[in-house]
């Protein structure tokens, strides 16, 4: 098992490509199972959870091979039970995006519940809902999902929208079965992300007829779809990260391949901070040459600030001048890298649904845990401004859902690399300051505050 070395203190400088869509590719590569003829995608990025995905596929009785660099075809063989492996699906959330397209096909599935990040509580009842308002039988028992259409799916007036508002995934289930079912279904509350509109785009290039506006979607059910090719949109979460790696090390760096006008929201909130962003066509420039200020971002569906963006965001706060406040409205418990930024010397403070992080105290190298892929990001971010060394532990995570991460900052200048983690790594003990030993307590100065913090409970500074 490998560990991500950070050498802090360069600014990153250059042009970087933007990879494929990690959740633009992962519901495309489950709509297959809905196409009579072969499907060849273009722009699949190398990820963790597209080979997951591709084993779930196999599992169902599809073939797939690469074509190209960056291409995949994949056909429908000879359907198998439906039954996926737990241990594939245990891999990824996305696993769930099979549910549709089989149900749509007339085919039983059994579906062990997905993986995914462990970002807080990821239900499926909306799933579950929308696929059943269609005709779907559907039980959920012992952690695993067992379904089955009684002849073809029907049309139905359906509410996608939960208490934490629309549901990606779900939104890709409920259009994937629609699209084969007999009638009109009316989607509303449904997910406005990009890579909806996308999924919605290539559907119709294979022959089914579904319009969206907003949150409503409409699906005029056919009998069959073709396959065909299509080229999977830029991963706009992985454009975010690399401009926030620009803004942390001071740095300047020209983003290319993307699509600006889907981060708007994230734009915004970086030149609220103190960030230049110039946009052009499918490119921007990311150029931080000033202080950073401290900044209030709320987390919410599309087109507010992404969730996945947050924890990328936060690394950045960390050297604002001032006090900024950070929420998740979709996944309110979203806060795994908070500890290890804590570790680099961070002062961050949690509240309901949301951290404050005060800011412009320096960061220094840490080993570190990264404990999701978006934290695994921001731990790599942060490490990038702090002096010394940042050890992340958890590169696991990192491959799942950034492609090529640490060779894209390496060629802007990053001092990163991959080392294997030793057996023994000891973390050195160092004489502290006043000459008493450097002891984990004070690893974290927010833990050590706290143990001075005021009786009344107050904050430590
Ligand atoms: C997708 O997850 C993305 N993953 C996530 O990205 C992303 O954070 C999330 O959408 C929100 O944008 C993929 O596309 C593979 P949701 P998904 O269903 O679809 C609640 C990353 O880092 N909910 O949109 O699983 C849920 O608890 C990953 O790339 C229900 O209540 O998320 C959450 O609060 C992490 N019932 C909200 O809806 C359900 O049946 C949004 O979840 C489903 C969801």
């Amino acid at each position: 098992m490998d560990v991500i070395q950070v050498r802090g203190g360069r600014q990153l400088r250059g042009r970087v490509a933007v990879a494929g869509s990690k959740n633009g590719a992962l519901p495309l590569l489950a709509s297959a199972l809905l196409c009579e003829t072969p499907v060849t995608l273009a722009r699949v990025p190398r990820l963790a959870d597209v080979t997951s995905m591709l084993r779930v596929l196999r599992s169902l009785g599809m073939t797939w091979k690469r074509t190209g660099t960056g291409e995949v075809t994949l056909e429908n063989g000879r359907p198998s039970s439906g039954a996926v492996p737990a241990e594939l699906a245990g891999r990824l959330r996305a696993s769930l995006c099979v549910l549709g397209p089989l149900l749509a096909r007339g085919r039983s599935v059994r579906l062990p519940l997905p993986g995914g990040c462990r970002i807080g509580d990821r239900p499926v009842d909306l799933h579950l809902r929308g696929l059943a308002a269609l005709g779907a039988d559907l039980v959920l028992c012992g952690g695993i999902i067992r379904g089955r259409a009684a002849g073809r799916l029907r049309c139905a007036r359906i509410n996608l929208c939960g208490e934490r508002g629309p549901t990606v995934t779900g939104t890709a289930n409920v259009v994937c079965a629609a699209a084969l079912a007999r009638g009109t279904t009316h989607l509303i509350g449904a997910a406005q992300e990009p890579e909806i509109a996308d999924l919605v785009a290539w559907l119709n290039a294979c022959g089914a007829r579904i319009a969206q506006v907003g949150s409503e979607i409409v699906i005029d059910g056919v009998e069959c779809l073709a396959g065909g090719k299509h080229t999977i949109l830029p991963d706009r979460i992985e454009a975010a990260t690399l401009a926030i790696a620009a803004a942390i090390t001071g740095g300047e760096v020209l983003l290319t391949e993307l699509m600006p006008a889907q981060l708007d929201a994230v734009w915004t909130a970086l030149q609220a901070m103190g960030v230049t962003v110039a946009r052009q066509s499918n490119q921007v420039l990311i150029k931080r040459d000033g202080p950073l200020l401290p900044i209030r971002v709320a987390a919410r569906p599309y087109p507010a600030f992404p969730t996945d963006v947050q924890a990328p965001l936060s690394s950045l706060t960390l050297l604002a001048a001032g006090s900024s406040v950070l929420r998740d409205e979709v996944f309110p418990e979203r806060w795994g890298q908070v500890s290890a930024l804590r570790k680099l010397g961070g002062r961050i403070a949690t509240i309901p649904g949301g951290i404050v992080v005060r800011g412009s105290f320096g960061l220094r190298g840490a080993p570190v845990q990264a404990r999701d892929l978006r934290s695994a990001g921001a731990l790599v971010l942060a490490g990038l401004a702090a002096a010394g060394t940042t050890t992340v532990r958890g590169v696991t995570h990192l491959d799942r859902g950034y492609e090529s991460l640490l060779e894209k900052l390496q060629t802007l200048g990053a001092d990163v690399s991959r080392a294997p983690l030793l057996p023994t790594a000891i973390t050195p003990i160092r004489p502290w300051r006043s000459g008493r030993m450097f002891t984990a307590r004070d690893a974290d100065p927010c833990a050590f505050g706290r143990h001075l913090a005021p009786r009344n409970g107050g904050s430590v500074w």
